[in-house]
C-alpha cells in the first residue's frame, strides 16, 4: 500500500514532469483528506528537501527533488516503457541481490529494481565482499524475466557491461574499460562490478537478477588500504562529486533500450561494443580454470559471449568462465 505522502509525491510529479500545477483542491479530493493536512504535507516535503512552488487559484508543483535517492526521485521524469516501473528503495540492506530474489520469487515483475543506499554484505563475485558504503555508490539490482535461454544468460553480463561502459564514456574526461567478464575500469582500476545470478530449468530461464555496483562519490581513504591501488570512484577519478539519480536515470534508460535491441538483433552489436572497449585485448594473459592454468593471447569475444584466447600452441579456445590475470 503507497503511503499518503507517496500519493501526493506521485500526484505532484505527474503534473510537474509537464510543468502543470496541481490544485489543493484536486489534491484534497483525490487523496481524500483536508486542505489544511495537505498543506502540512507540503511543509514536510519542503523539510526534506523538496523545492515545491505554490501559486494561489493554480496550485502546486514540484521545482527540484532532493539529492537522495527515493522510488519518487528515480522516476522522476523517467518515461520508461518497462524498466523500472517498480522500484524497491532501501536505505539500508545486506546485500540488493539478496532482495531481489525474495522478490522475483514473491513473483516481482519483468522491469524491477532493488535499490539501497547502502549494503551491510554486498556482495561480489566468487563470493568475494563488495564494498558498499551509504551513498557513496549505486548498489541495484534489475530483476529480468528475459525469453533467453539459461546458456544465453551471460550474455547479458556482457550487455550491462558495455551499457555501463557507454553510460561512463558520456562524463567528460572518463575512459572506461571492461574487464572480462564484469568489471568495468577507469585508468586500470575498477570502478564498477556486475553480478548475474538467474533461476532456470534445463531450457527455461525464470528470471535473472543483474546485480550494478557502481562507485560514485567515494574519496579513496573510504577504502581499506589494501584496495587502494585496486580500486576508483568517478569522484576520485573527476575531483568532484557527481549526482546519483541522474546517474542511475541514465543507466536504467539506456539498459531499457539495449536490452530491447539485444533480444530482437541478438549478441553480435553488443560483441563489437564490448571489444570497443575491451581491457588489454590482442595481450598475453594468463588463464586459471578450475582443473588448469595456461597463458595465451587474449582475442576478443566469441559470437556467444565467451572470452577468446590463443593457447602458445596456437589452438583457439572459448572460456566460459575463469580467473583472467595480465602480466
Ligand atoms: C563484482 O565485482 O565481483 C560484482 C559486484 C556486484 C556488486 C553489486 S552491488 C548491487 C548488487 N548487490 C550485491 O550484493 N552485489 C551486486
Amino acid at each position: 500500500m503507497q503511503s499518503t505522502r507517496n500519493k501526493l509525491i506521485n500526484l505532484l510529479a505527474e503534473k510537474s514532469s509537464k510543468n502543470e500545477f496541481i490544485s489543493g483542491q484536486v489534491l484534497s479530493e483525490k487523496l481524500n483528506i483536508s486542505r489544511s493536512a495537505i498543506w502540512k504535507h507540503m511543509n514536510e516535503l519542503k523539510k526534506d528537501g523538496y523545492i515545491i512552488e505554490g501559486i494561489s487559484r493554480k496550485g502546486y508543483r514540484i521545482m527540484m527533488y532532493p539529492d537522495k535517492l527515493s522510488e519518487n526521485t528515480i522516476k522522476w521524469g523517467l518515461n520508461t516503457n518497462w524498466l523500472a516501473h517498480h522500484i524497491i528503495h532501501k536505505e539500508s540492506v545486506e546485500s540488493t541481490q539478496k532482495l531481489a530474489h525474495i522478490a522475483a520469487i514473491d513473483g516481482a515483475a519483468h522491469g524491477t529494481i532493488v535499490i539501497a543506499d547502502e549494503q551491510t554484505d554486498g556482495k561480489g563475485r566468487a563470493d568475494r565482499f563488495f564494498h558498499s558504503k551509504k551513498d557513496e555508490g549505486i548498489w541495484m539490482s534489475i530483476i529480468l524475466r528475459p525469453n533467453i535461454l539459461p546458456y544465453e544468460a551471460p550474455q547479458i553480463t556482457l550487455l550491462t557491461a558495455t551499457i555501463l561502459a557507454q553510460v561512463l564514456d558520456q562524463y567528460e574526461g572518463i575512459n572506461p574499460q571492461i574487464k572480462w567478464p564484469n568489471d568495468i575500469l577507469i585508468n586500470n582500476k575498477k570502478v564498477s562490478g556486475i553480478l548475474t545470478e538467474m533461476q532456470a530449468e534445463q531450457d527455461k530461464v525464470s528470471y535473472v537478477i543483474i546485480g550494478i555496483g557502481i562507485n560514485v562519490n567515494q574519496k579513496l581513504s573510504s577504502y581499506p588500504k589494501d584496495l587502494q591501488s585496486k580500486v576508483t570512484s568517478l569522484n576520485i577519478e573527476k575531483n568532484e562529486k557527481n549526482d546519483k539519480t541522474k546517474l542511475i536515470q541514465n543507466i536504467i534508460k539506456s539498459f531499457e533500450e539495449k536490452f530491447d535491441l539485444y533480444l530482437k538483433d541478438g549478441f553480435p552489436n553488443v560483441k563489437t561494443i564490448w571489444e570497443q572497449y575491451g581491457f588489454r585485448i590482442n595481450e598475453q594473459l594468463e588463464i586459471k580454470t578450475s582443473n588448469e592454468s595456461w597463458s595465451g593471447k587474449f582475442l576478443g569475444i566469441a559470437e556467444d559471449g565467451a572470452l577468446l584466447a590463443k593457447r602458445d600452441s596456437g589452438i583457439i579456445e572459448k572460456i566460459y568462465s575463469a580467473e583472467i590475470s595480465w602480466f
